[in-house]
């Protein structure tokens, strides 16, 4: 009989966590898959307790997710996959540890640390056969959807810039004088121990890398950056001019000391022929302007936009969908490509249209090479691996 679900086990996400939760919720958005194991909490007693919460049986509430990933991977009933929403520091041995016992892996991003930890990943997910995505969110969300069929079936002709933007306030008590005024998650991003060597960059810059990307089909070729730590270890603002594989230019610029700026990611692409425009805060519509035309607003939900955009859209326009639905998007694809591939059934293109490891690997050139440049006064740096 063919499989119609899926377990699979958590690693970080305990009940103070920011996005652990986020997965949980979007997880259920399907039904598809449950909650079997996990290891939330560096702490044992903490970790009980939550996985306690959470409702799973004793024996597979794991105090070290080495032990979780070794016992999971010997039961009949195993996890079939594991999301990973720890800070960065831990993903590549989380993720190699995992992968070694058969497991299939989603991780948060940034993938890892460094390029050949990020490019061993994904040979050990390879060699296994094994699926493995890393979580660019974003390019769950319809609207981004409806942005790449957009680009790809010609809309806007071709590419010929970019301009994109993931503007934050969060750390602006940092650098100033005076009260401080903001709430604040996870400072973990600001520690180079646990969150590698960038900040700024590689929290949300390689978010309008990847989303870019996914748009555009086109791929970051070298980058000119320059990075400002005002004092800080890490980077909490960038300016980086990027140049694509078909030449075009475009400029990414990444803050967490913009005020009045939150979750302000905004992609704006230019074409021959058009240009679209995509805002993460108001993600219902896209902004399509074709040459010599009034800007037309589309809206997610309507009859009018592609068959892929209308079958990921959950509710009908004018509820809003955000966060939660795109990461629904994205566990949808990856959870009915493993139930597939248990069940022998044959892929097609879009069982592939989760953030895959290449991209994850793409995210740490991308901020290697944003790090190099801005060391170097903004010199030119080429992403290794990309014509
Ligand atoms: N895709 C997105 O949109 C998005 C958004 C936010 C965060 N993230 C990423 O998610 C990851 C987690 O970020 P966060 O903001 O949720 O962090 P967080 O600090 O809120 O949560 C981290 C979790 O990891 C757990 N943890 C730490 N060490 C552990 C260990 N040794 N074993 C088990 N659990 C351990 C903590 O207990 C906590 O539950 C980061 O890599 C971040 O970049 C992605």
């Amino acid at each position: 009989m063919s499989r119609k679900t899926l377990l699979y086990g958590m690693v970080g996400g305990d009940r103070n966590a920011f996005i652990g939760g986020v997965h949980r919720v979007a997880i259920h958005f399907e039904g598809t898959a449950f909650l079997a194991a996990g290891c939330f909490n560096p702490d044992p007693a903490a970790n009980k307790e939550c996985g306690e919460f959470y409702q799973l049986e004793n024996d597979r509430i794991y105090a070290d997710y080495k032990e979780m990933a070794e016992k999971e991977s010997k039961r009949a009933d195993k996890i079939d996959f594991v999301t990973i929403a720890t800070p960065n520091f831990l993903h590549y041995e989380v993720a190699k540890k995992f992968l070694e016992c058969g497991i299939h892996v989603l991780c948060e991003k940034p993938l890892c640390f460094e390029v050949n930890q990020a490019e061993e990943l994904k040979k050990i997910a390879e060699e296994r056969g094994l699926f493995f995505a890393v979580n660019y969110s974003y390019s769950g969300n319809a609207m981004v959807k409806e942005a790449r069929e957009l680009v790809e079936n010609g809309t806007i002709g071709e590419v010929i810039n970019v301009n994109a933007e993931y503007l934050q306030e969060w750390l602006i008590d940092d650098i100033g004088a005076g009260d401080q005024t903001m709430n604040k998650l996870s400072v973990w991003r600001k520690d180079p121990k646990v969150a590698g060597i960038s900040n700024c960059v590689g929290d949300i810059g390689t978010h309008i890398e990847h989303t870019v990307s996914y748009i555009t089909g086109l791929k970051v070729k070298r980058v000119a950056a320059v990075l400002d730590h005002f004092g800080q270890p890490l980077d909490l603002n960038a300016n980086i001019l990027v140049e694509f594989n078909n030449g075009a230019h475009g400029v990414f610029c990444s803050s967490q000391v913009c005020v009045g700026h939150m979750n302000g990611l905004v992609v704006r692409i230019f074409g021959t022929k058009g240009a679209i425009e995509w805002v993460q805060e108001n993600p219902n519509i896209l902004y399509v302007t074709l040459k010599g035309q009034p800007t037309k607003v589309y809206n997610r939900g309507m009859a009018y936009v592609t068959e892929r955009t209308a079958s990921v859209s959950r509710i009908p326009s004018g509820h809003p969908e955000g966060l939660y639905e795109a990461f629904a998007n994205i566990y949808r694809v990856f959870i009915n490509v493993i139930l597939k591939k248990i069940n022998g059934e044959p892929l097609t293109k879009y069982d592939y249209d989760f953030p895959s490891v290449d991209d994850g690997i793409t995210g740490v050139r991308f901020v290697h090479a944003a790090v190099e440049s801005s060391n170097r006064d903004g010199a030119w740096v080429k992403l290794e691996d990309v014509d």
